[in-house]
């Protein structure tokens, strides 16, 4: 359910953005993702073969909570629902989309990137939301701001995020999680380098704590 999951980001709030066409890669990387401590991934939808990645993941990893990223259209929504993924994240909003994705009932993370479409999200029923491209429109400043008009909202800054700057980001009190792609970049997916891959998602899960 959409509680569980946001019951999850509370606790680990570190979201992995994983990128990867290799359905044997990305089942490693998500297992050594949540051995390190990240138990919740999102696979972005943006490689022609995502859709067979995510049910295979789905299918290898059932304890991680497998969402996808990159929904940009209501037939998106829809191939993601049937991969068995757990919850759909997009980096913008739409009408059209916002209105699948709640009658849908998948758990669902619209983006956003200031008030109008903050007030779009909360006119079909999404209080968290995927701030994004969090480091262009203002992270934990906009983030802050956007708390005084929308008290009930919860943010996950996405874009541009590093493991430096997470534990400032996740001080804010509206600040659910943060997402980012820094714990595992393609040249170490590409050379299989499990151990290094291991080794920056503990670093982010601590970063998390
Ligand atoms: C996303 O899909 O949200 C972004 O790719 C994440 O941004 P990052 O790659 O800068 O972490």
């Amino acid at each position: 359910t959409t509680a569980a999951i946001i019951s999850q980001l509370a606790q680990v709030r570190v979201l992995p953005i994983l990128v990867t066409d290799d359905v044997d890669q990305a089942i490693r990387c998500v297992t050594t993702l949540a051995e390190n401590g990240l138990p919740a991934v999102e696979i972005t939808l943006r490689t022609p073969n995502a859709m067979a990645v995510l049910r295979e993941v789905v299918k290898a990893c059932p304890t991680v909570t497998v969402g996808a990223g990159t929904i940009l259209t209501p037939a998106q929504l829809d191939a993601v629902r049937n991969t068995g993924a757990a919850f759909g994240i997009s980096p913008g909003i739409t009408p059209v989309l916002a209105k699948a994705a709640a009658e849908s009932g998948l758990p669902y993370f619209p983006g956003v990137g200031g008030a109008s479409d903050l007030m779009l999200a909360l006119e079909h029923g999404f209080n968290v939301v995927k701030l994004f491209p969090s480091d262009i429109v203002g992270s934990v400043k906009m983030a802050k701001a956007l708390g005084g008009p929308f008290p009930d909202v919860k943010f996950c800054l996405t874009g541009g995020v590093t493991v430096e700057a997470t534990p400032t980001l996740l001080q804010q009190s509206n600040v659910l999680c943060v997402g980012g792609s820094w714990m595992c970049p393609a040249n170490l997916i590409g050379s299989n380098d499990w151990a290094a891959i291991g080794q920056l998602a503990a670093q982010a899960a601590a970063a998390g704590k």
